[in-house]
């Protein structure tokens, strides 16, 4: 063979791969309305930044005849390439090559992307879309998704790590998107389950579809499986590259920072936020957008234990992470999936050194025996623990009430927190005023001519007391009372002061945050 013959040979070769499973599949996969994984790359990646790795790699597998039925690259795209100018290791399951299935090899391409992104510190992305493991292999396709939840591990909190489904993952498949920082799908075209809708047929005879089971709508809603949801796959990716904008590349460095020329920073319209009722709901995200740089809040978990809103802004051009009870929504009260919900966020800005801004507004944990029963304890002690154990700087805004257990769980500066403000219509308090003065005043009350009257006596009593952030004040609880109008420009100047801030965690190999 001569020079050209072998560059001939290579050609060939790459035509080969980059035909994936044959034009017919590919026709499928668009007629399902997905794009191919090579198509999903591109739209991901920067303009020719793409350097594949493993391309020419096949299975090894003999059984069922498939020792003649061989793809290079064997079902998943993998390789390194840039996202806005910045390094990311990528696999993109190739459903077109026995259906994205999961062979011994496709393992070990998926493995060594991660252990070059761990050696180098840079995110991975998963663009999963696969029928699970490659059925023909056996035990050895077990073993290759085992190999990828053990990097998942070791990687988690070292470098982010994005799972987006945009297809099929089932069965044990799941583990490997559920270890990852965040999860996304796509609407129509993807679902996640451990069993499928046969298999629930049979051990629990419920009829069900796969949309229902996992889509992107259940897991968004119901599970809080997904952090997002997209209408279809470029959506999905469009909001993968923002997401991932507000992140570092990994644990040692800090989220890139966009430019920021600081202006008037007042804003009256926060003055006007809070309603005089103080029963009367509100949207706490007016005042997040109010606060933040103008348009760069990213929502998560949007509409999952909506009570609590999470999500990553920027506050003078600098990434930051928000967690603000929801008064709009069961009153903002802290429950089982709210706490879990802001205890993960929480944990991911702390991996990652993102600034946590709090906004409080939170009458209490939700009363009842399906809390209790379901575990509000060890699911509310886990807010707790998150807080308490970040190290990152911390700052609460308190705009409403801060009543009960609560008040300390969502970052007081007893568990850490390293300023914190209040509104003038901040209300801190054991309790609501109505039910502290029916405690602590029965006998008086009881005992009164017209015990209604009485009643509203003391509440009154009790919330001239304690309905208002100057107690906390006094003991230095709540470093400053603020204008609502002056909250931009006071985070700014906190967090400014806070950019240098060393915590470390007491010497321990990890902590044991109850699960
Ligand atoms: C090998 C597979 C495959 C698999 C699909 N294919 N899944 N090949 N192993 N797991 C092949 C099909 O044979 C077909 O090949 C092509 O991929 C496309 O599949 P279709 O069925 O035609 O596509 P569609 O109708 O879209 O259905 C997709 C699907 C279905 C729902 C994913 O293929 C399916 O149910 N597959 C099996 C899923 C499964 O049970 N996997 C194992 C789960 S257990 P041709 O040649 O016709 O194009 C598991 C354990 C992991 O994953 C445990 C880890 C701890």
């Amino acid at each position: 063979m001569d020079m050209k013959e072998k560059t001939d040979l290579l050609e060939q070769k790459i035509n080969e791969a980059l035909a994936g499973g044959g034009k017919d599949r590919i026709a499928a996969q668009h007629k399902k309305g997905k794009l191919t994984a090579r198509e999903r790359l591109h739209f991901l990646l920067d303009e020719g930044s793409f350097e594949e790795i493993g391309m020419f790699v096949t299975h090894r597998a003999t059984d069922f005849g498939l020792e003649k039925e061989k793809y290079l690259g064997d079902g998943v795209v993998t390789g390194f390439g840039r996202i806005n100018g910045r390094l990311v290791y990528v696999y993109a399951q190739d459903f077109t090559v026995f259906g994205g299935s999961l062979s011994e090899t496709h393992a070990k391409k998926i493995c060594r992307i991660m252990d070059l992104a761990m050696q180098n510190g840079a995110p991975v992305i998963g663009l999963n879309d696969s029928g699970g493991a490659r059925i023909q292999e056996g035990v050895v396709s077990l073993g290759g998704y085992a190999d990828i939840f053990y990097r998942n591990v070791r990687a988690s909190g070292v470098i982010p790590q994005i799972s987006a489904i945009m297809g099929p993952c089932a069965g044990g498949a799941v583990y490997s998107p559920a270890i990852t920082d965040f999860i996304m799908m796509v609407e129509n075209t993807s679902y996640m389950f451990v069993t499928g809708p046969n298999v629930v047929k049979t051990v629990t005879h419920e009829d069900v579809t796969s949309e229902e089971l996992g889509g992107a709508m259940t897991h968004a809603t119901k599970s809080g499986v997904t952090h997002f949801t997209a209408a279809n796959g470029l959506e999905c990716i469009s909001k993968l590259k923002q997401l991932l904008s507000y992140m570092p590349q990994n644990c040692e460095e800090d989220a890139p920072a966009i430019p920021y020329t600081a202006g008037n920073e007042s804003r009256p319209k926060l003055n006007s936020v809070i309603p005089d009722n103080p029963n009367q709901p509100y949207d706490i995200r007016e005042v997040i957008e109010e606060v933040i740089d103008e348009t760069s809040f990213l929502e998560v978990h949007k509409d999952f234990a909506e009570n609590i809103v999470v999500g990553f802004a920027r506050l003078a051009g600098k990434s930051i992470g928000i967690i603000a009870n929801q008064p709009a929504h069961l009153a903002g009260v802290l429950d089982i999936q709210a706490s879990t919900k802001a205890a993960r966020f929480v944990r991911f800005c702390d991996c990652f050194n993102i600034p946590l801004l709090v906004f409080e507004d939170v009458p209490g944990f939700l009363p009842g025996t399906d809390q209790e029963w379901n575990g509000i304890i060890t699911n509310g002690a886990k807010l707790l623990y998150a807080f308490s154990e970040a190290t990152v700087p911390r700052i609460t805004v308190i705009t409403r009430k801060a009543y009960g257990g609560a008040y300390d769980v969502m970052n007081s500066k007893h568990i850490g927190a390293d300023m914190n403000y209040a509104w003038p219509s901040a209300e801190i308090a054991v309790m609501g005023a109505k039910g502290a003065a029916e405690i602590i005043f029965r006998k008086e009350i009881a005992e009164a001519k017209d015990p209604a009257a009485k009643l509203k006596e003391k509440e009154q009593e009790y919330n001239q007391l304690f309905a208002n952030p100057y107690k906390a004040a006094e003991h230095g609880y709540v470093d400053e009372v603020i204008r609502p109008e002056d909250t931009r420009r006071k985070l700014i100047l906190a967090f400014e002061m806070l950019k240098n801030k060393v915590d470390k965690l007491p010497r321990k190999k990890h902590g044991n945050i109850p699960l």
